[in-house]
This record gives C-alpha cells, sequence and structure tokens, in this order.
C-alpha cells in the first residue's frame, strides 16, 4: 500500500490496513514452528498442493457417479481492453448500469454532474454486487446490491473527488443499498420494467426491523430507537444469498468505514477496533449531516450494522428485517442449505484478514406448509476448525464457550467470541458456494498478505495452516469441505484445497499455483462463487489487473468456470479496465446469465460501458448464446 495515499483514496481492504491496531508481531516462535511443520506436511505430500492430492481421490468417485460437466466453449485469452470478452458463441450487452432511474420521473444519468440526491433517489445504485431473480405468475424481479461508491467516481464532478455539499452527501447514501425492479424479456432482450410496482429501492435511510437474539439488548438502543428495535439503512451490502421461502439476503460487509467521530478525541472501545471503527470515515462523510454515524454522539449506532439483512422482492411494502442471529461480521456472502433433517443451514464468510469461517443452524426445522419467518431468528451459530491432516469440526459459540453473557452478546461482537474459541484464521473467506448435488461446499479465501506475517485484528497468530498454507498469499485460494455422513447438519467434515491460483510463468514454487493452473487460465484473487444448475461452478476475481510482475499474464479481472469433478478450470470471461467481476445470477429459464461487473475504472483509465469519454459506470450484463442455447 502507498503510505502517501489519502484515505479516501484506499479500497476498503487497504482502509482496514491502514488503521490496524499497532501490534504487529504475532508470536512469531509459533509462526515459525507452524509454518516449518507445515514445510515438512507439504514435502511429504510430495507436491505443495498436497491438498490437490485428496481432490484427485474425491475426483474419481465425483466423475464416475456424476458424469462429467458440459466445457462447450473456447476460453478466452487474458487481456487488458476496456471491455467485455466473452467465448465466441457468446453476446453481452448491459442490462441495467449505475444510474439508470427506475421510475419515469426519474433523470437519466448525466455524465457532468453524475447525478443528484433526488435522481439517485429514483435510479440504480452504484456498484452492484450480489443479485438475484424472483419470480411470480410469470413475472421476474431482480434484487441486486449497490454495496459501495468510488469516491473519485461519483464525486469526480467536485476538485476533492469527495462530496462538497449535503445533496452530494445525500446522494453517496442513494448509490447504496439495493435496487429491486421488474425485468421483462417481451422484446426480445432482458430490460427494466420502468414505473413496475415491484421497483424499490433501499438505502442508507430505509427502515428495517432488528430481529434475533440481538433485538432490544441494551448495545443496540439510540437516542432515536430506545427500544433497540428499528434500524434505519443497509450499506456495503456484498454478496447475496436467498431463502427457500423466496426471499432475498443481503450481506453488509465494510459497514466500518461510514463511522466517523467529530470529537477527534474520542477513543473508540476495543469492540470498535474489532471491526476496524474509527475516528474518521472512508471519506463520504455522513456524520455531517446526519449524526447517527458520529460515533461520539451516538456509540451505539455501529452495533446495528454487521448483519445478514432479508427483503421480500415481491411484496414492496414489506419492512426489511436485520437477522441478528447470523451475527455480526463482515459479511460476504450467504449460502443457505438443508441438514438432512431440514434444519436451515447458512455458510458464511467474514472477509477481513485472518478472519473466520461461521456457519449457522436453525434452532427449527423448514417445513414448506408453516411459516417460515421467524427460522432465522433462533439457532446457534458455529466456526471452522480445520486441522492439517484434512479434517475439520465446528465449533459452538455459546455463552459457556465464548464467557459472553448471553447470545445477543454473541451476536453484536461475533469476532470476539469466535477469537474466544480458538478456531483457524483464514486468507480473507469471500464467497460460499454450495455445490447442488451434494454436502460439499466451496469458499474462495481470496489473499492474505498478512499470512505467517500479522496476527488479525483481534491478535490471532496467523501461522502458515492447511486451508491457508502460503505465506504472503496474494494469489488466493478456494478451499472445500465435504460434510460427514453426506449432511451439511455435521459437526465434522474433510477438507481439501480445489485450487490454489498462482502464476506458473514467474515462479517455479508454490506460488505457480496448483496442478489445474496453467498459463492459458491463471487468474488471481477468487472472490464470487456460484454453481449453475449443471453443477458447474463459477469463479469471478477481484485481483490485481496490473498484468506485471506476479500477475503477469493475468490480465483485467475474470468469471472462469470449473469442474468441481476434475478441477479443470477454463477462462470465460475477461472484465474492463479497473473493474471486478462480481454477482451472478440466470434467467428461469436459463437462457440468460446475468454477471455483475463493479467499479470499471475503479483507479481511472476506464470508460466502460458507454465508451467515447464517458464516465466509467458499474453495470449488470446478460451474458447469452448466440444460437439461443442454456448458459447455465
Ligand atoms: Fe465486498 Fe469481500 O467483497
Ligand atoms: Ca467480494
Ligand atoms: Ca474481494
Ligand atoms: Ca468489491
Amino acid at each position: 500500500m502507498s503510505e502517501n495515499l489519502k484515505d479516501t483514496d484506499l479500497s476498503f481492504d487497504e482502509f482496514d490496513e491502514r488503521r490496524r491496531p499497532a501490534t504487529v508481531t504475532t508470536s512469531f516462535d509459533d509462526v515459525l514452528d507452524r509454518a516449518q511443520s507445515r514445510r515438512g506436511f507439504m514435502k511429504s505430500a510430495a507436491m505443495f498442493g498436497s491438498a490437490v492430492f485428496v481432490m484427485s481421490v474425491w475426483n474419481a468417485a465425483a466423475s464416475k457417479a456424476a458424469g462429467r460437466p458440459n466445457f462447450d466453449f473456447e476460453p478466452v485469452r487474458a487481456n487488458s481492453l476496456d471491455t467485455v470478452t466473452v467465448p465466441n458463441g457468446y453476446s453481452w450487452r448491459p442490462l441495467i448500469t449505475w444510474g439508470d432511474p427506475l421510475w419515469s420521473d426519474g433523470a437519466p444519468f448525466d455524465d457532468q454532474s453524475r447525478g443528484s440526491g433526488r435522481s439517485q433517489e429514483r435510479a440504480f445504485g452504484d456498484n452492484n454486487d450480489g443479485m438475484a431473480i424472483f419470480s411470480k405468475g410469470g413475472r421476474h424481479v431482480i434484487a441486486i446490491n449497490n454495496e459501495y461508491a468510488n469516491r473519485s467516481i461519483i464525486y469526480g464532478n467536485r476538485a476533492s473527488g469527495l462530496p462538497e455539499t449535503a445533496d452530494d452527501i445525500f446522494k453517496g447514501k442513494m448509490a447504496h443499498g439495493i435496487s429491486i425492479f421488474e425485468m421483462t424479456d417481451k422484446s426480445g432482450a432482458w430490460a427494466p420494467v420502468v414505473d413496475s410496482e415491484y421497483n424499490r429501492r433501499i438505502t442508507a435511510d430505509t427502515s428495517f426491523e432488528i430481529t434475533g437474539p440481538a433485538r432490544g439488548h441494551e448495545w443496540l438502543k439510540t437516542k432515536a430507537d430506545p427500544d433497540g428495535t428499528r434500524a434505519l439503512g443497509t450499506f456495503n451490502n456484498c454478496g447475496n444469498g436467498e431463502t427457500p421461502w423466496g426471499t432475498y439476503l443481503a450481506c453488509e460487509e465494510n459497514f466500518n468505514g461510514y463511522f466517523s467521530s467529530s470529537d477527534l478525541s474520542y477513543e473508540a472501545p476495543d469492540t470498535f477496533k474489532r471491526y476496524g471503527i474509527g475516528n474518521r470515515d472512508w471519506g463520504y462523510g455522513w456524520a455531517k449531516t446526519d449524526a447517527r454515524f458520529d460515533i461520539s454522539k451516538h456509540p451505539n449506532e455501529p452495533n446495528r450494522f454487521g448483519y445478514v439483512v432479508e427483503v421480500d422482492p415481491l411484496d414492496p411494502t414489506s419492512t426489511p428485517k436485520k437477522r441478528t442471529a447470523l451475527g455480526r461480521l463482515k459479511h460476504e456472502n450467504v449460502e443457505r442449505v438443508l441438514s438432512a433433517d431440514k434444519h436451515v443451514v447458512v455458510y458464511m464468510g467474514d472477509d477481513e484478514r485472518g478472519e473466520f469461517l461461521y456457519k449457522f443452524v436453525s434452532a427449527l426445522q423448514y417445513d414448506a406448509k408453516d411459516d417460515p419467518s421467524d427460522l432465522l431468528d433462533d439457532g446457534t451459530l458455529y466456526v471452522a476448525i480445520f486441522n492439517d491432516d484434512m479434517t475439520g469440526h465446528w465449533v459452538a459459540l455459546t455463552p459457556e464457550a465464548t464467557g459472553m453473557a448471553s447470545k445477543a452478546e454473541i451476536c453484536i461482537h461475533t469476532r470476539i467470541a469466535a477469537s474466544a474459541v480458538k478456531v483457524t484464521t483464514m486468507d480473507r473467506p469471500e464467497w460460499v458456494a454450495a455445490h447442488p448435488g451434494k454436502a460439499e461446499v466451496y469458499v474462495a479465501l481470496t489473499n492474505n498478505k498478512n499470512r505467517g506475517k500479522k496476527p488479525n485484528r483481534g491478535g490471532d497468530a496467523t501461522p502458515l495452516n492447511g486451508p491457508n498454507p502460503r505465506a504472503e498469499n496474494n494469489y488466493g485460494q478456494i478451499l472445500r469441505w465435504r460434510a460427514d455422513g453426506h449432511d451439511h447438519g455435521a459437526m465434522t467434515f474433510s477438507w481439501d484445497l480445489f485450487v490454489l491460483a498462482g502464476n506458473p510463468t514467474q515462479h517455479n514454487d508454490e506460488y505457480a499455483g496448483s496442478r489445474n493452473i496453467n498459463a492459458d487460465n491463471m487468474f488471481n484473487s477468487p472472490d464470487g462463487l456460484g454453481f449453475d444448475s449443471q453443477g458447474r461452478l463459477w469463479i469471478q476475481t477481484d485481483g490485481k489487473a496490473s498484468n506485471k510482475g506476479d500477475f503477469a499474464g493475468q490480465g483485467n479481472n475474470q468469471m472462469l468456470m470449473s469442474d468441481p469433478g476434475t478441477g479443470e478450470i477454463r477462462r470465460f470471461m475477461v472484465g474492463p479496465k479497473k473493474c471486478e467481476i462480481t454477482g451472478l445470477c440466470w434467467s428461469p429459464d436459463k437462457r440468460t446469465m446475468f454477471v455483475g461487473i463493479q467499479h470499471p475504472g475503479e483507479k481511472g483509465g476506464s470508460h466502460f460501458p458507454d465508451g467515447g469519454t464517458s464516465v466509467p459506470r458499474s453495470c449488470v450484463i446478460a451474458v447469452t448464446r448466440d444460437d439461443g442455447g442454456v448458459v447455465g
């Protein structure tokens, strides 16, 4: 990270890193010991990808049982173009772009002003991320997270590159949250239905009901909400999930960057520091117009963010809910499955260096005949331990195990609870995806330059360990585990590494990547994951797009398709300059695949998607086969 960049020029990841507590060393001896024993372990497995060895054992059984997913495209080559590249025989077009109005009383996006508070309030938000489609009576509604806004782009009309008026700040708040709209393919291609009664914007100001164990807890009470049961807004909604009862789940991730203190001598408590909440925000200035974001005045407000929220996209008048039972962390996405005995199981990653992997199991069983609305309010949170012998188990976060007074405290200070039970520190868990045909789950561990060097924010050491085997891991890996007894309800599992990303043209050691990585399919920083209906795993990346040095030959961020049976990986898409590919869903007939292009030109150099000298804008694209065939 360049030390002379301003806070507001940093990515969230860099911002958090700069503000990390001063403790630099973990226990160095501990790191060394673990690293050495790990090296011995790896050597004995004949190849650095010892885990890949286990993968091939799984594969033999898998390919016999399931047959091979169809790789019916020629892979695309890495490139650094300012456009989307898909294989021959496929096409793409934008579905919706940041600032496109959802109602006819809105205004078309204006490149000069980059919108106003009012126009943004009536339009598709910025930096689209997770998304899902909901259908009823032949009508189709899509819910899309709008994770954040790049200050230099949304405020590119201002000399400072930051909000300069109250309306600028309001515009930023309205660019966040969730956009919900009806879409139709009646004219031959999917397009939003402007003015549909389903269209809805959920923003940083929308009213939410707080549910679950933390509802009404002392730490959630504020002047505006003395009962601790209603919160305003959701923001930094990263990945998503869906419930079997047809609702949308959105995950609050880097919520810390929106809070600041007008009193710079305010000393944030340790419980704030664990989440990176401090006296300076990430440049949005929300506390200047809305005092609840001023932590010296409203110190409980940050405790009301960092949750999974549930929205019913087919009921535009419904009040969305914050499901505190799923814990408070930097939620990436949620992958919801059912256990053999029909309890709802939710897998979740906490995306920060050295944080943990979680699962929630509902207390009650799911029964389609019952009212499911409270299933996500009562249950147990677990955290994963991965052993070097490729087994693992889940540890329950109970008051007894964590030393906390109640389930409510565990749900509010979840990171601290997890640290108390000493579990495996991970290389930034991003999306989790469960195989549709078996109790096998994949998580993208995007990268972790601090692995083996620095503890996590809570002071937990981050020695090399089984699923996180490389020091200063700039490439990332995809870990998977198989629940024992083929039951997501099991408390034990076996694991392996599906892929270690790397660069075989630059390295001949473990940084070259695992055996299923070669010069033609290499990438870095896996992030979004999703299975299609054919059991193929799609991988989206959010990494370094410099195409130089360690990243030479990898081009822009991209999307790849993989065969979970054989481990084969092929590049399907390359995104435009300085974008991230994130968010994935399919039309009900599977003939269109929707893919998110987030922050093209994040640090300049892009005019995607409109070209010319236009402002680069995040968008969702629709990908189809030219022969009208199925794409997922
Ligand atoms: Fe919003 Fe961890 O990505
Ligand atoms: Ca992500
Ligand atoms: Ca990421
Ligand atoms: Ca992102």
